[in-house]
């Protein structure tokens, strides 16, 4: 997780980087446009090769012209980088070769497994290899199969193996996908995918916690009223009805960022700073979650409205999306965690699709002081001690406080100590960079345990499975308001931090 800033070709192991799905989204919006950055960011060219699996056939050409045109689709902060292949089409011509694997058959794994070794032994590659899986989950298990019936899960070198969520849509198929997973691989040589862990920011919740004990101190129930994360989206399903509307806000978002977010927030300092260390404390911090009631649950589905100044559609009239589906796009919970630290506080989570912005925060809000000693001085939006960590747009964040405003009577204004990432370290990796480089240097820190996609499935598979019906909630606002009786009973309320100017900056 430290590594990018002390990243280069030292640290990286010559290999060959296998992706499937490698003419999919994925590859062309995240993976190659990261990869190509990663090699002029940290003189990688010579590192590794890529070959691009998928069930078309295309020459060695044609998807080097491809992924030239997504590289340069995608560009990021290049001006600070150097001449050498400063034409993405150079490096594309040196590192990418293509293979189809047509419908999975065993001969197709066969002539992979052959143009794998060709590759290698026509670059003086020792047999470090990684399986990039972009697929969609249905193609996760046959494929896993066909590398392990094809001798491909060892080598004589490293093998490591990548997977996307989602892991499983409950908990008895994450349990299945694991055993798929493990039949042919060991845990140690799996890389799960979160993409919100890879984000500077999301790994810079530990650092903030764990470096700076003026916080630890604090971080408990004798100081923390409650906690809240937010992650809002403004854009709607867009053309993924398919997928989404069996998956719905708390399989795509809750399961897996929001939990991640909550395990960073709620976990107990690691022994150490290494993956196996921080991943049991995450894998703890979802066992002590107080298992949920559908009281502590309400979901939304937006109806049309106005989003970014245009009027959109709502859910039930997005293409593809089945006629009176009751999918939630939006899912907000109320969550204890029943540890020593933790006791009594409230973590509030809510997300939702085509909501009024796009954010993503964590708002720790502490006690009040125990005695109000300053109940004649007026108070403007008096909001008290909170602590915004601001992990997307504007990543920084802010802390507030309560001054004495100058006035001719006595005022109490709230004001906060407030951090840019931008303004102090300029633009932030992409996440994917980060955890590619990070498969790459076999850092698993980033990664999702087997036991803790498990675990986390385990806590809301109730809840999938008890028929709550969604809210509808208007686009372009902050979700229904019912979402509010989640917080009512201690007087709570849902808080986002805006620009001053109130302008979200989507
Ligand atoms: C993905 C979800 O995992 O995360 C999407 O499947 C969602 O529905 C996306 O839009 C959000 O990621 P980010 O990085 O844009 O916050």
């Amino acid at each position: 997780m430290e590594s990018l800033p002390v990243a280069g070709p030292g640290a990286v192991d010559r290999h060959l980087l296998v992706v499937f799905g490698a003419t999919g989204d994925l590859f062309r919006q995240k993976l190659v446009p990261a990869l190509y950055h990663l090699v002029r960011q940290y003189n990688l060219a010579d590192r590794f090769l890529i070959l691009g699996v998928a069930r078309s056939q295309m020459e060695d050409e044609d998807f080097r012209a491809l992924s030239r045109v997504s590289i340069e689709g995608i560009s990021r902060g290049q001006a600070q980088l150097g001449e050498e292949y400063a034409d993405p089409g150079d490096w594309c011509d040196e590192a990418l070769y293509f293979q189809s694997i047509g419908t999975g058959e065993a001969h197709a794994y066969r002539a992979l497994r052959n143009r794998i070794e060709r590759i290698e032994a026509a670059h003086g590659l020792s047999g470090n290899r990684i399986f990039y899986l972009a697929l969609p989950p249905a193609a996760i298990g046959p494929t896993v199969r066909g590398l392990g019936a094809s001798g491909l899960a060892h080598s004589a070198g490293w093998t490591r193996l990548v997977v996307e969520k989602p892991f499983g849509v409950d908990v008895e198929s994450a349990v299945a996908l694991n055993r798929v997973l493990h039949g042919c691989f060991d845990e140690p040589q799996i890389y799960r995918i979160d993409h919100y862990l890879g984000k500077a920011t999301v790994q810079n919740l530990l650092v903030f916690r764990f470096a700076n004990p003026l916080f630890e101190s604090v971080w408990n129930r004798d100081r923390i009223d409650n906690i809240q994360i937010t992650v809002a989206e403004a854009v709607g399903i867009g053309q993924r009805a398919a997928y989404y509307d069996r998956s719905g806000a708390l399989r795509d978002m809750v399961q897996n960022h929001l939990t991640q977010l909550l395990s960073l927030v709620a976990m107990e300092p690691p022994v150490s700073f290494d993956a196996e260390a921080i991943r049991d404390e995450k894998v703890k911090i979802l066992q002590s979650v107080r298992p949920l009631r559908p009281d502590d649950v309400v979901f939304g589905q937006y109806t049309a409205g106005q989003a970014n100044g245009r009027s959109v559609s709502g859910y039930l009239e997005e293409q593809g999306v089945t006629p009176g589906s009751v999918t939630p796009t939006y899912a907000a919970l109320r969550v204890f965690v029943d540890s020593w630290r933790w006791q009594g506080v409230p973590f509030y989570l809510r997300t939702g699709k085509r909501m009024h912005s796009r954010l993503t925060q964590v708002a720790v809000t502490f006690h009040g002081p125990p005695v109000t000693l300053f109940k004649s001085f007026e108070r403007s939006g008096r909001q008290g001690n909170v602590l915004y960590f601001k992990l997307q747009p504007h990543e920084g964040f802010d802390l507030l406080f309560d001054v004495q405003k100058p006035s001719d009577h006595p005022q109490l204004d709230t004001r906060s100590l407030a951090f840019a990432y931008e303004e102090a370290f300029g633009s932030l990796p992409d996440a994917y960079e980060t955890l590619l480089y990070d498969v790459m240097t076999g850092d698993r820190t980033l990664f999702v345990r087997s036991d803790e996609a498990e675990e986390a499935w385990r806590r809301y598979t109730p809840m999938l499975e008890a028929a709550i019906s969604p809210h509808p909630y208007p686009a372009g606002s902050w979700g229904p308001k019912e979402a509010e009786r989640l917080l009512s009973p201690r007087d709570h309320e849902w808080t986002v931090r805006l620009p001053d100017n109130g302008d979200p900056g989507i």
